[in-house]
């Protein structure tokens, strides 16, 4: 249940705020795992003096890492990220992985491919034999969004425009579009991920193949480790 399944999320977090030491230059993921990250981050800088500078995936973590006084900076102010730790939505045994149910895909994804090293966050029931249940997020331009549409549902895509509670597109971080794609199961992420960039009016995928180094998984038995 959903209890279990935060008490997962925040054991997770918590075993990865261990990772954060004085002086690193941070990347901080977005989502509802994440969150509990920030809040044990905020905890030590407030209460053991932790110094360490973050870059944020999205403005809801920019907003809750200042809340508790952890100083971020624009990812344009820093020549490197030391480390990024994310959650995610799948990931496989070969560490590929769908992010962007939080629509932050696209921040996600520059902050992950300038980091040095990246560790995602989970509870196990994100771990799985294939990525795909999980509807793969396309980030879009608004401007001919429904041609985006139409070729992703020739191709056989299943494509849904992801909608807020009042009805109205979901705006990223950036104001562009959310496509979901109902695929079921992906067996070749590889070959999906070049068809999906080379569409014209696509900014990005939530395909994350074989980027992240270390996936902290949260059980019922304490937190393991994977690594890649
Ligand atoms: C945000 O866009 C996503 O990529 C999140 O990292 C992902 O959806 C995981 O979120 P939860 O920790 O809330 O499941």
């Amino acid at each position: 249940d959903k209890a279990q399944q935060d008490a997962m999320k925040k054991e997770a977090g918590i075993e990865a705020a261990k990772l954060i030491t004085d002086g690193m230059i941070a990347g901080l993921g977005t989502g509802s795992t994440v969150r509990f990250l920030v809040d044990e981050l905020g905890r030590r800088v407030q209460e053991e003096g932790l110094d360490f500078t973050g870059v944020t995936t999205s403005r809801r973590t920019q907003e809750q890492a200042e809340g508790y006084g952890i100083k971020i900076v624009n990812i344009d102010d820093v020549d490197h990220i030391d480390l990024t730790i994310d959650g995610a939505d799948e990931v496989d045994a070969n560490f590929n992985g769908i992010k962007g149910g939080g629509a932050a895909l696209l921040w996600e994804k520059i902050v992950a491919v300038n980091s040095n090293k990246i560790v995602w966050i989970v509870d196990e029931s994100k771990v799985v034999d294939v990525i795909g249940k999980f509807p793969l997020p396309v980030e879009v331009i608004p401007f001919g969004w429904s041609h985006v549409f139409k070729r992703l549902d020739e191709r056989g895509y299943k494509p849904v425009l992801r909608l807020d509670a009042e009805g109205k597109p979901v705006r990223t971080d950036e104001n562009n579009y959310v496509i979901d794609l109902h695929l079921e199961r992906i067996d070749d992420p590889q070959a999906l991920a070049e068809d999906l960039i080379n569409i014209v009016g696509v900014v990005e995928h939530g395909l994350f193949l074989n980027m992240v180094n270390e996936v902290i998984v949260g059980s019922p038995d304490g937190p393991r480790v994977l690594t890649n």
